[in-house]
């Protein structure tokens, strides 16, 4: 097992990652430490709660264990579901020493964590990510929220869990798609913070493609020190997080505009990326051979770099100005000049962009 610490204060906390650490005994001698309480609930849904739920409620034996189980799908990231588990809680006469514990994707686990944050104005919650996903990215970094008809994550919270455990061995039955998805959100850590590592993933796409454990060991665990490190220095993203949202501007808009659910998340901000280095390339110079290393890793490992469908450049524009880091009525964007490096700017003439989108549109 290895373990990376997320820095902050009174509220840091550890990230555990191996393999198979949600066989029963092991997990339990690692949350003794952690969840003192006499009542917990597992978070999950219908797919987790089958295959995982079991293990890990015979490690928390002992204890009061209820299990909220909800559907299956980024549609119950919702405030219907935020009231049920609320309704749950009631029901089940649980207090404000109770534990949660996420047990799930990126959907689980953001959900959870606003139960958490907001049930009798804070519990403690433990994250168990199950999507590659969920364990380089959404488990990490305390961002939690419930969907807003309007707009996704539009109500939530900055609420850090008290510990994260990651178990590789549970990618084995992720589907495909989910998997690659979850390869977009690594690949950027490379992108933004370190070459070398973008490298790495060059020189290891076959050991990545077969999940093998090693390839997967050396990669969430950098993702995740990447990650905290960024946290550690910016928590509620005042400033240098959002060069974690590389490609993601272009990315929502183009989840919005396909319709949520046609595009996973991670393959949406493949697109993203691939759009941002082309920009990256009018504004800051990166260097076009970059642009083309990105595409061809991406493509290396099933992703799309490219829209299905022609696209209207102003329903982009109107798209991105929906993205939450549209400050102050002027949209902003992650750049990299240079592969393992990114800053965050509103610093670019208008047909820089509309040439981009105009390349990617049509
Ligand atoms: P998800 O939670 O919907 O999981 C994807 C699918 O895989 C689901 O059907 C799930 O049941 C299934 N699944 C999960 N683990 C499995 C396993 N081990 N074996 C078999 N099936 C498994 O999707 P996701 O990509 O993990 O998360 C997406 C969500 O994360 C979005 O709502 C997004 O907004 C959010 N997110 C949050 C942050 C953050 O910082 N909080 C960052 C990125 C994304
Ligand atoms: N996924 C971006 C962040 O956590 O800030």
């Amino acid at each position: 097992m290895h373990t990376v610490r997320v820095e902050l204060g009174q509220r840091s906390y550890p990230i555990a990652i191996g393999e198979q650490l949600l066989q029963p005994e092991q997990l339990q001698v690692f949350l003794q430490d952690i969840v003192k309480s006499r009542q917990v609930v597992v978070f999950t849904n219908e797919t987790l709660n089958q295959l995982y739920g079991g293990q890990v409620r015979k490690a928390l034996a002992g204890r009061q264990i209820d299990t909220f189980v909800m559907g299956d799908g980024e549609q119950f990231k919702s405030l219907q579901t935020y009231q049920a588990a609320m309704d749950f809680l009631m029901q089940h006469r649980h207090n404000r020493t109770t534990c949660l514990i996420a047990l799930g994707g990126g959907v689980v686990g953001d959900l959870t964590g606003f139960v958490a944050a907001t049930f009798q104005r804070g519990v403690d919650f433990v994250a168990i990510p199950t999507t590659l996903l969920a364990q380089v990215d959404s488990s990490v970094g305390g961002k939690t929220a419930v969907n807003h008809p309007a707009g996704k994550n539009m109500i939530g919270a900055f609420y850090q869990p008290k510990a994260v455990v990651i178990d590789s061995s549970v990618l084995s039955t992720l589907p495909a798609r989910e998997y690659a998805a979850g390869l977009a959100e690594v690949v950027k850590y490379g992108v933004i913070a370190d070459a070398d590592f973008f490298a790495w993933l060059e020189n290891n796409i076959t050991p990545l493609q077969q999940r093998s454990a090693d390839a997967l060991a050396h990669v969430i665990q950098r993702s995740c020190e990447i990650k905290a490190d960024v946290v550690a220095r910016d928590e509620r993203e005042g400033g240098v997080r959002a060069i974690l949202n590389f490609g993601h501007t272009f990315g929502h808009a183009i989840e919005n505009l396909a319709g949520y659910g046609t595009w996973l998340h991670g393959e949406a901000v493949s697109i993203g990326m691939v759009m941002a280095a082309r920009f990256s390339q009018k504004v800051c110079n990166l260097p076009q051979e970059q642009t083309q290393r990105l595409s061809a890793l991406l493509a290396a490992f099933d992703l799309p770099i490219s829209l299905s469908e022609p696209a209207s450049v102003t329903d982009m524009l109107n798209a991105m100005g929906m993205d939450k880091k549209a400050a102050d009525g002027r949209l902003r964007f992650v750049l990299s000049a240079q592969i393992g490096s990114a800053w965050v700017t509103d610093s670019f003439a208008a047909d820089q962009l509309e040439d981009v989108l105009n390349e990617f549109c049509s």
